[in-house]
């Protein structure tokens, strides 16, 4: 495993809708430093925080009520659409523009395109409406952590190390003692793992107010290169769906600079939605059961990062899912460095 390079040409969660207003935020995203603001109509921006003179980051200037940007080092002025519009030094204007990337603001969340701008495809991204549908009810935030990317999406697609890095929480045997079912769609890949008339995990037993035996289902959807949501159903034994406990988890997986990723949540339940008590209880729960697999994927980074010749690795069957996401992201890495090639080879003519 030593997929350390960056897929641009996908969706990525930039950043939480309330993350983001009239002050200037810089985040790292696939080794691109992104400024992030709002106009004053709202809209969201995101632009390359190197400002085109000398490259100053543009997150240390200012923004005024008209919403133009300036450079704070030599005072470079761009407009709502990052065009450079004068310059205190002269009096006539820099010709400068600044890189945008493609976003979409939707359900509370802001994605961001950091690749080639004619292929950012909203259609790819994962129905969200369960962030903003009334019935529902979530909790959201971001996890700094300092492993690659790859290690995290792996953590997700095999989840049977709920039993072992999660014991006191969602884990118990029963996880890594049920296989799961894998599929793949194109580049998405998806699994699912039913658990019937199990003992119910701490977490589940407290969230749900059941008691063992219970139905546990897991259903995952890996969305290459950075997004995936996790279907959750928990019942007493023998409920057929759609009854039952339904949650949901979206994580957004944002490599961020160098081996470093943005782990992006978000917690929904569509029960008890009112309940403030369980709702702290559930972010509670999800915070250190992240910080548990933060613990685990920078301990587990440190060895990648030290074994540059590439020990091989021993994989089982679960290992499945995670491997097809290692594939999903190696092909679409590989594709991108095709398209990059032919753009930069000159086509040869044709001979007469
Ligand atoms: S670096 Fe921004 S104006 Fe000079
Ligand atoms: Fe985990």
């Amino acid at each position: 495993m030593t997929l350390t390079q960056h897929v641009r040409n996908g969706w990525y969660l930039g950043a939480w809708s309330d993350d983001v207003g009239r002050t200037l935020t810089q985040r790292w995203i696939t080794d691109v430093p992104v400024c992030f603001y709002r106009l004053p109509d709202q809209t969201v921006t995101a632009v390359e925080d190197r400002c085109p003179h000398r490259k100053y980051p543009l997150s240390l200037g200012h923004l005024d009520d008209e919403g133009t940007l300036q450079c704070d080092y030599h005072g470079y002025r761009f407009d709502g659409r990052g065009v450079c519009v004068g310059v205190a030094e002269q009096a006539d204007r820099p010709k400068a523009a600044l890189r945008r990337f493609p976003l979409v603001e939707r359900e509370g969340a802001i994605w961001i395109w950091p690749g080639d701008p004619e292929l950012a495809d909203e259609s790819l991204l994962p129905d969200t409406s369960w962030l903003t549908d009334p019935s529902w009810t979530h909790v959201h935030g971001v996890v700094p952590l300092k492993a690659r990317h790859m290690l995290l999406l792996e953590n997700l697609l095999d989840l049977t190390h709920e039993t072992f890095l999660h014991p006191t929480s969602i884990g118990n045997a029963a996880v890594a003692a049920t296989p799961i079912d894998v599929t793949v769609d194109g580049d998405r890949v998806g699994f699912s793992r039913r658990m019937i008339g199990i003992e119910a995990p701490p977490f589940y037993e407290k969230s749900c107010g059941l008691t063992s035996p219970v139905d546990r289902w897991q259903d995952g959807d890996f969305y290459p290169p950075g997004i995936f949501v996790l279907n959750i159903r928990v019942a007493a034994t023998g409920t057929e769906e759609p009854d039952g406990f339904h949650m949901k988890v979206l994580y957004g997986m944002t490599p961020g600079r160098g081996n470093e990723t943005h782990d992006f949540y978000a917690l929904g339940r569509d029960y008890l939605i009112d309940d403030q008590e369980l709702t702290r209880f559930q972010h509670e729960q999800q915070l250190a059961v992240m910080q548990e697999d933060v613990d685990a994927l920078e301990a587990q980074e440190i060895m990648y990062a030290t074994d540059p010749g590439g020990t091989a690795e021993s994989s089982i069957r679960s290992d499945l899912a995670a491997l097809r996401g290692r594939r999903a992201v190696a092909k679409m890495l590989a594709r991108e460095q095709r398209a990059q090639q032919d753009a930069r080879t000159p086509h040869s003519r044709p001979s007469v």
